[in-house]
């Protein structure tokens, strides 16, 4: 952990495959005077990942990886988050799995962010599914991740209501809107309990 204003201050690599506005709300709590977080390194899969733009302007390292050859991918990745010091690696929209290796080396260490609530709806396309399946109730969640697909203790969830006129489209804005809001708070319960 790195002493910043005084305080401890964890050591954060997020990261990333598209759009990253979840990645931009964490700098912005990055940001603040009194964040426990200072966000070190971003990691993305995608040399066109929207994201990386936040990471420029705000003068985060960043690393474009290949993902060709995963074992090599993660050797790189690995060599990273040591050399920087990584205390928590916080997945926002990443598109490729860890492996175990990775998730036993930084066990507990790792968090995701999940736009349904979990164990419901685990896996790609949720919103089109809680729709299908007429819930009345979505929400996003971040847990810990573990060898298992979103499947991890869960850290903190948001619940909203579907209305009659969502369609996947609407629902999947509204969802994110609370995405963006939950993670910090999340990392906020989360260093509470662990730090
Ligand atoms: C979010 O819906 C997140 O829950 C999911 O991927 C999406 C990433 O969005 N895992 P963004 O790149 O943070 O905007």
């Amino acid at each position: 952990m790195e002493k910043l204003n005084g305080k401890k201050k964890l050591r954060v690599s997020v990261f990333i495959s598209g759009r990253g506005t979840n990645l931009k709300s964490l700098i912005n709590f990055a940001n603040k005077k009194r964040s426990p977080i200072k966000i070190v390194l971003l990691v993305t899969n995608n040399k066109n990942a929207k994201g990386i733009y936040y990471a420029k302007k705000n003068r985060i390292k960043f690393l474009i990886i290949n993902y060709k050859n995963k074992t090599k991918a993660e050797k790189k990745i690995l060599v990273n988050l040591k050399n920087n010091n990584i205390n928590l690696i916080c997945l926002a929209g990443f598109m490729k799995i860890l492996s175990k290796k990775i998730v036993n080396i930084y066990k507990g260490k790792i968090l995701n962010i999940h736009p349904s609530l979990l164990p419901k709806y685990k896996g790609l396309n949720t919103h089109k599914r809680v729709i299908k399946n007429k819930e009345k109730y979505t929400g996003c969640t971040v847990h810990i991740v573990n060898s298992k697909l979103d499947s991890g203790k869960i850290i903190l969830q948001k619940k909203i209501r579907i209305l009659k006129k969502d369609n996947e489209n609407s629902l999947s804005k509204r969802v994110l809107k609370i995405e963006n809001s939950t993670y910090p708070k999340a990392i906020k319960r989360f260093i509470a309990f662990n730090y």
